[in-house]
């Protein structure tokens, strides 16, 4: 059962970045992505779970495998009620930071997820969703 299988960690810390990271890196490799697929995945997940730590305090990581009739894929949502993000456009940029970062975490995230999507709003948080296909 597709509900079963989620999986949700609640981020406020970094120790909480290591679990998110190891449960996608579990998850990927139970639902059968192989090779260097489960440490893309553990990548993802820590460049989105920091982010939420650093620029909105706490939110949450949830975690589903996909099931479809010709392909199996995991799917990543990272999500807070933080301040938002102004400008999508421009945070989607490489080097762009507000931050102390390399402004790189979330297009080279992207560049690593077969399908990736942001909605923020300036006050209300963010939601990053993003999916692997196998
Ligand atoms: N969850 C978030 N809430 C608010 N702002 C965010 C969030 N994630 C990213 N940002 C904004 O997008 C910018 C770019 O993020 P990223 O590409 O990960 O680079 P870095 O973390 O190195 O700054 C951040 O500097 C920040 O301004
Ligand atoms: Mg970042």
């Amino acid at each position: 059962m597709r509900d079963a299988d989620e999986v949700k960690v609640s981020i406020s810390s970094e120790a909480d970045v290591v679990t998110a990271r190891e449960a996608g890196r579990q998850m990927a490799s139970e639902i059968g992505l192989n090779g260097s697929l489960p440490t893309l995945i553990a990548t993802a997940i820590s460049e989105v779970s920091r982010n939420i730590i650093q620029y909105a305090g706490k939110g949450e990581i949830i975690l589903r495998p996909l099931h479809q009739s010709l392909k199996t894929g995991i799917m990543i949502i990272a999500r807070d009620k933080g301040p938002g993000i102004a400008d999508v456009e421009q945070a989607m940029k490489d080097g762009y930071t507000t931050g102390r970062g390399l402004g790189l975490g979330l297009p080279g995230t992207r560049r690593l997820m077969d399908e990736f999507e942001i909605v923020s709003k300036k006050g209300k948080g963010t939601t990053v969703t993003m999916k692997k296909w196998m």
